[in-house]
């Protein structure tokens, strides 16, 4: 099996074989789907009110950023950190890896810290009243970012399993993540993918939205869809390598479909901030 048919088929350890709805929901399935179907329509109605209407009464920072994420899927901004506040924050980040072992998950060369919040200087960093602002203006809710580390490292291994490296959106809703790499991205280690027109509905794809939604509301414990062919990402005008230099930062919306591209050489090292 090649390594293109591996990343087709697997999210980290996951297999993506299509989850059995009838197997994990029996009769529930019958409740669950015209609940989904409403709320899905709601979504769709507030993207097209921010979109289109709150956004103009915005400040125009918000509003730049917020239709570059309704139109292209990202905002980039360059030496958003200056190093020293990059370097601060890595050996922070260095100190906690060394104590703290738990919670972290790790997969063949990638190893991804979670649940950084209580970190206090991590916190602070991520505090940002233009994330906090942005993401109240782009999603209609309030919330604080919850922190994670993601480490990738080229191991001798062509079977070498990655996270995420299928073509897929994070969820059925429109969702902020701010990328702050803490080394540069360039095309050889692993850059994300992001397709820059697709952040509207797919019909076709409702039931991997549907799915993203169970998981999301925990009625089932793994999203193991994978309908969108990588190939919708194959090189073209609307599809974007998301290359960093140390410092700069993407806010992202994770529902635009992407993928992470395997890594090639060297390590890739990101702070995330999932809103
Ligand atoms: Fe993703």
């Amino acid at each position: 099996m090649t390594l293109k048919n591996l990343e087709n088929q697997f999210n980290g350890k996951v297999k993506l074989d299509g989850n059995n709805l009838i197997k994990e929901l029996g009769i529930k399935l019958i409740f669950l789907f015209p609940i989904y179907v409403i709320h899905q329509f709601l979504i769709e109605v507030k993207f097209i009110f921010t979109r289109y209407i709150l956004v103009y009464v915005l400040p125009k920072k918000i509003r730049d950023i917020i239709i570059s994420l309704r139109n292209n899927g990202y905002y980039k901004i360059e030496r958003y950190y200056p190093n020293s506040t990059i370097e601060y924050i890595e050996k922070v980040l260095k100190d906690h890896i060394k104590t703290k072992k738990n919670d972290r998950i790790e997969i063949d060369g990638t190893i991804k810290y979670n649940n950084l919040n209580n970190i206090k200087p991590l916190k602070i960093f991520a505090d940002q009243s233009l994330f906090i602002l942005t993401n109240i203006f782009y999603t209609l809710c309030y919330s604080q970012p919850s922190l994670k580390f993601l480490i990738t490292k080229k191991i001798l291994d062509n079977n070498q399993l990655f996270l995420a490296s299928h073509a897929h959106f994070d969820s059925y809703k429109n969702e902020i993540k701010v990328m702050v790499p803490t080394s540069n991205i360039t095309k050889d280690n692993a850059p994300s993918i992001l397709h820059s027109k697709s952040g509207h509905y797919y019909l076709k794809y409702f039931r991997q939205y549907f799915v993203s939604w169970l998981q999301v509301h925990n009625f089932i414990k793994e999203n193991k869809e994978n309908n969108i062919p990588l190939a919708f990402l194959k090189e073209n005008k609307y599809t974007n390598k998301l290359l960093l230099n140390r410092g700069d930062i993407i806010i992202f919306d994770s529902r635009f479909i992407h993928a992470a591209s395997p890594i090639k050489s060297g390590e890739r090292k990101v702070i995330w901030f999932y809103f």
